[in-house]
Order: C-alpha cells, then sequence, then structure tokens
C-alpha cells in the first residue's frame, strides 16, 4: 500500500520505497501504464478547455501530457523514464513559476475528479489515487491569490 502522505518534510512530492515490496504494486493493480495514460489523457481534455488554467501550460498540451503521465507512472511503482529524463521530481519548485492558487487548485482538481471517475477502478483503489491527489495538490499552492 502507498502512503497518500508521501510528501516529504519539505513539501515536495516524493516517491517512496517500494522496491522492497513483495506484494503487486498499485500501477500493476490498476492496470500499469495505460491507465494513467487515459487519466492524464482525459484531465488534460479538460484543462484544454479551463479558461483559468489553460494560459499556464504550453502551447503544445502533448509534452506536458507526457511529462505528468511519466511522473504518476513512477510514483505509483511504474518504470523510472519520469527521472531519467526529468530528474528529481521537485514538483513543488517546478510550480513555482505558476500561480497556483485556490482557484486554480479547485480547476486542477475538478478535471482530475473527472477524469478519476471515467477509471473506474475498484473504490479502494479509487480512494487512495483520490486521496494522494488530493493531498498532493494541496501541497501545491503557492499563492494566496
Ligand atoms: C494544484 C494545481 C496545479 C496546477 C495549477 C498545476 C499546473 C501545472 C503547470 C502549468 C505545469 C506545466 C506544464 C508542463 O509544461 O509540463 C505543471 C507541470 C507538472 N505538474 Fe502540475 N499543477 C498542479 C498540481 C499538480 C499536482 C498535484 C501534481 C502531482 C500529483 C502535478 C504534477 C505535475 C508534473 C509532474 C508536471 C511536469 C513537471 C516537469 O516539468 O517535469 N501538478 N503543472
Amino acid at each position: 500500500m502507498y502512503d497518500p502522505r508521501a510528501v516529504c518534510d519539505h513539501g515536495q512530492v516524493t516517491e517512496i520505497g517500494r522496491e522492497t515490496l513483495s506484494e503487486e504494486t498499485f500501477f500493476d493493480s490498476v492496470g500499469g501504464e495505460s491507465t494513467f495514460r487515459r487519466l492524464v489523457h482525459r484531465f488534460y481534455q479538460g484543462v484544454a478547455e479551463d479558461e483559468l488554467l489553460r494560459p499556464m501550460y504550453p502551447e503544445d498540451l502533448g509534452p506536458a501530457e507526457e511529462r505528468f503521465a511519466l511522473f504518476l507512472i513512477q510514483y505509483w511503482g511504474g518504470p523510472r523514464t519520469y527521472s531519467e529524463e526529468r530528474g528529481h521530481p521537485r514538483l513543488r519548485m517546478r510550480h513555482v513559476p505558476f500561480k497556483v492558487d485556490r482557484a486554480a487548485h479547485d480547476a486542477w482538481l475538478r478535471h482530475m475528479r473527472t477524469a478519476v471517475d471515467e477509471l473506474a477502478l475498484p473504490a479502494d483503489a479509487e480512494r487512495q489515487l483520490w486521496d494522494y491527489l488530493t493531498y498532493a495538490a494541496a501541497s501545491m499552492i503557492n499563492s494566496a491569490g
């Protein structure tokens, strides 16, 4: 089981040791890479239509979609391609250029909720994923604004 509180004490979302576990990873149990790609693709469909969020993202959403998918795949126990390509996630730092206030947080989570719902995961897995996403989203707020 992965701890949704796996945000380290300096506020960065990080991965936690799971390689010692012999049980199936969360990544495998929810269907592997294709599940995370579906999640992120649906999420970005929401972002593409969002007046607040869309301007924050690069014009070409494709590479952003890829970065986010690779991050989640790695976080949940799949291949570590994200860090091979991008280094340590340092997510709070990477979000500094963007104004992540309460409104952005709410919009982000709204699109994510739709995407999670459409995966139709078993209740336990869905709760684990959602707890993580809500906790991580709150930790990304960097502006009162
Ligand atoms: C709370 C609201 C959030 C907003 C408004 C937001 C916004 C953004 C924006 C504008 C980017 C740049 C897109 C790109 O070029 O890749 C980005 C990147 C990214 N975000 Fe967020 N984000 C939020 C929360 C989160 C959360 C909760 C996570 C993790 C669970 C996350 C993970 C990522 C990752 C992995 C990247 C790419 C980092 C890289 O450059 O390698 N974001 N985000």
